[in-house]
């Protein structure tokens, strides 16, 4: 096994730390962490396997490989306790109602994931084939994150498009917001990480809106972003088909309309057809020039795309929901169903 490096990437290993901390996240019982602890820092884990192969690697390559993985497995390691922690205590504090206990022979329902974290774990299932990371942002953010870093100045008239509401916070003189998307993700994964890039953002957004049967004041998005030498719009409609292929089905069609967003240069509405209705589902584009140039990204040697979906919008028509409100409300009829495809 001279080729043991060809076989284990790092860049694997950061997403299998990535989706080992989302799965931790979402993990809500001792039994399944212990569940987890096994896949993931198991005897057979990739992690260990990684280990294992090195003892066929030159002295040199089990230096620094050794000691990049090792420090892998010791985040994993310190992530799953303090999880461990955390859940602990919830059982503790909840005294007597034990949330984890089988239901036995009783005839309530079972509980049931939400249909959105349904999708949201299929993001991160997803991404692993796909071969991107998954990030979040804060949720309250600053007026320079979520406006202007995106090319939209205090007085750009796209502003008013994305109106949310704003805390009694100030940021460099300016209030604080609830994110109106998941854009400013971009910009914070720009600044702390190197190119090539290539990440999905899910994460809920905020936007001082009526609520409809197609909009909510409080939804979430599915932002992705790619930036590397060579990228093209058509790389952008492949990404989108790809994703919504896993989400959807394979028998999706996109179609871009021409659009306009301030952070991207050109920008596209991307609509998909499935089960035979066209559906406006995404925004997207060639990151602006502009913006790959304030991180002191030459755009002459890089370019980029990125898009953002609604999940609700993605939820509702995977289910056959017609309405996204009956995601928020608390109706027990609703959320004990089971959302299948
Ligand atoms: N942030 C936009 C919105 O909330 C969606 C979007 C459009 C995201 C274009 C993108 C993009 O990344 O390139 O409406």
């Amino acid at each position: 096994m001279a080729n043991w490096n060809q076989s284990i990437r790092l860049e694997n290993l950061e997403q299998i730390l990535d989706q080992f901390e989302y799965q931790l996240k979402k993990q809500t019982s001792l039994e399944g962490l212990a569940e987890l602890r096994r896949e993931y820092l198991g005897k057979k884990s990739e992690i260990n396997q990684a280990l294992r192969g090195l003892g066929n690697a030159s002295l040199e390559e089990r230096k620094s490989y050794g000691q990049k993985i090792n420090q892998i497995k010791d985040q994993m390691i310190r992530l799953a306790a303090d999880r461990e922690k955390e859940l602990a205590s919830q059982t503790t504090d909840w005294g007597r109602l034990d949330l984890s206990a089988p239901l036995g022979k009783s005839n309530q329902p079972k509980a049931r994931l939400h249909p959105i974290s349904n999708i949201l774990l299929e993001i991160t299932e997803l991404a692993g084939k796909l071969g991107y990371r998954v990030t979040d942002g804060p949720e309250v953010e600053t007026d320079w994150y979520n406006f202007t870093a995106l090319n939209m100045d205090e007085d750009h008239p796209a502003r008013d498009g994305w109106d949310t509401f704003y805390l009694d916070q100030y940021h460099e003189g300016k209030q604080m917001l609830a994110r109106t998307h998941t854009s400013p993700v971009q910009i914070r994964y720009l600044e702390n990480n190197q190119l090539p890039i290539k990440v999905l953002v899910p994460g809920k957004v905020y936007r001082n809106e009526d609520e409809d049967s197609t909009h909510l004041w409080n939804f979430y998005q599915l932002e992705g972003l790619v930036v590397d030498r060579g990228v093209s719009m058509a790389d952008l409609r492949g990404a989108i088909q790809s994703i919504l292929m896993e989400l959807l089905d394979d028998q999706i069609e996109t179609r871009l309309r021409p659009s306009f967003f301030p952070f991207t240069e050109p920008s596209v509405e991307i609509d998909v057809k499935y089960q035979g209705q066209w559906l406006e589902l995404a925004g997207g584009g060639m990151v602006h020039p502009k913006i790959l140039e304030n991180q002191g990204i030459d755009p002459d040697i890089y370019q980029g795309f990125a898009f953002g979906f609604g999940l609700d919008r993605i939820a509702a028509v995977k289910y056959g929901v017609e309405d996204v409100r009956y995601f928020w409300r608390p109706d027990y009829r609703f959320l004990t169903q089971r959302f299948v495809r």
